[in-house]
């Protein structure tokens, strides 16, 4: 792994300015946020810095406001559950840049906390415009990037600022690289990928990667429909990307190639209808998926053959379901594979490290998010990690 500085490289900061990247795009619901895990993930980083007597002035995005000021997007929106997580008052700053920040940090004693408006207010965020870097780090004394969630955005505050101002990687962009880093940067082999999800489309890079990086590669969800066509199965009704046929039989070609095994469902959970228990609802060889059905989930047996294929694996990353999990019963197959893993990860025979909002959501609802090594708080960050690319933000931490 490429070096970086950590928190444990910061010299004396008592009394000094640090401009703290952290993620703070967080799912709200009339008016209130309904997940605070990204507030959990930056807090370790927060109240560190805070209790070495640092000014620490909270950098972040939120939503897509394009360069506009919009009260809708305002950070002041997710100001009390950021007070809520760190147990005490933080000061919301209208502003990123200038003489309003500089006041700011004129009333702030050491180790307060405050929150800056969002970076994307200003054109010049996802310009990474040099004058607003600039600006930004005329207020500052130290940048430290604690959102690897965002780091695959070259902006001004992901990016650009790591370049004027001694630059560190907060505790949870540290954990981040270094279980990553675990699972597919320098892992213990054999090492199994799960990727699932509805569409082949949005995770070919992923994909082609991983064929020439893990040992296993397991295909679930409605994008396993257009690998099983491509290989000449009549998948009825199912979602399927029939004009991708193509690029999967490339895929399993590159995989072959590469000594990587790919696990398609030989055994699946088909139905007539999309809904929850439907009558129609039946387990049966994929070969007999007939022409009104579609596939909604991986049978039961073909499940404990990939948890099997696990079992002789050392490491494991996942992302994306095995079916429609959102709708019962179509959630079997993710839930009981994600208990195998985490049983496994349990006993000590397998780092597992999974990410993307989706997978998150599964795992939390099959019960064994804790149970895995490592689970990131990223979604888009993750999947371009997957695709073997360079972050950004990452890259710009390097020493
Ligand atoms: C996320 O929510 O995945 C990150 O905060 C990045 O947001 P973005 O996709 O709007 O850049």
């Amino acid at each position: 792994m490429a070096n970086f500085r950590k928190l444990d490289d910061l010299g004396d900061v008592k009394g000094k300015v640090v401009l703290l990247r952290v993620d703070l795009n967080l799912p709200m619901q009339d008016g209130a946020v309904t997940d605070d895990t990204r507030v959990r993930a930056a807090a370790p980083t927060i109240k560190e810095l805070s209790l070495k007597g640092a000014k620490v002035l909270l950098l972040a995005h939120f939503g897509r406001p394009k360069g506009q000021r919009t009260s809708d997007q305002s950070l002041s929106l997710v100001l009390g559950a950021v007070e809520k997580v760190l147990e005490r008052e933080v000061m919301f700053v209208p502003e990123i840049a200038g003489d309003i920040v500089k006041q700011a940090i004129g009333i702030l004693g050491e180790g307060d906390v405050a929150l800056l408006e969002n970076t994307r207010f200003w054109p010049g965020e996802e310009k990474n415009d040099p004058e607003l870097v600039k600006a930004i780090a005329a207020n500052g004394d130290i940048y430290v990037n604690d959102a690897f969630s965002a780091a695959h955005r070259a902006h001004a505050s992901t990016e650009g600022l790591a370049h004027v101002l001694p630059a560190y990687a907060g505790r949870s962009m540290q954990a981040e690289l270094e279980a990553l880093e675990k699972a597919l940067g320098n892992p213990v082999k054999p090492v199994a990928a799960v990727v699932g999800g509805a569409k082949v489309s949005s995770k070919l890079d992923v994909l082609k990667h991983l064929v020439t990086q893990v040992d296993h590669l397991v295909i679930g969800g409605g994008m396993a429909n257009t690998f099983l066509a491509a290989r000449g199965v009549d998948v009825g009704k199912s979602l399927c990307e029939h004009d991708l046929t193509g690029t999967a039989e490339e895929i399993m070609d590159a995989a072959d190639a590469s000594g990587c095994t790919i696990h398609l469902p030989y055994e699946v959970v088909v139905s007539k209808e999309f809904a929850a228990n439907p009558p129609s609802l039946r387990t049966t060889n994929v070969h007999e998926v007939a022409a009104d059905e579609m596939i909604l989930d991986v049978g039961p047996t073909a499940v404990e053959a990939v948890g099997d294929a696990l079992k002789t694996c050392k490491t494991l990353v996942w992302n994306g379901p095995m079916g429609a999990f959102e709708t019962v019963p179509f959630d079997a197959a993710t839930v009981a594979l994600a208990k195998i893993a985490a049983a496994l990860t349990k006993e000590g025979s397998l780092v597992s490290v999974a990410g993307g909002g989706d997978t998150v959501a599964a795992l939390h609802h099959a019960g064994v998010a804790n149970d895995f090594s490592y689970i990131s708080t990223a979604g888009g960050a993750f999947l371009e990690w997957m695709e073997g690319r360079e972050l950004p933000g990452v890259k710009a931490l390097e020493i």
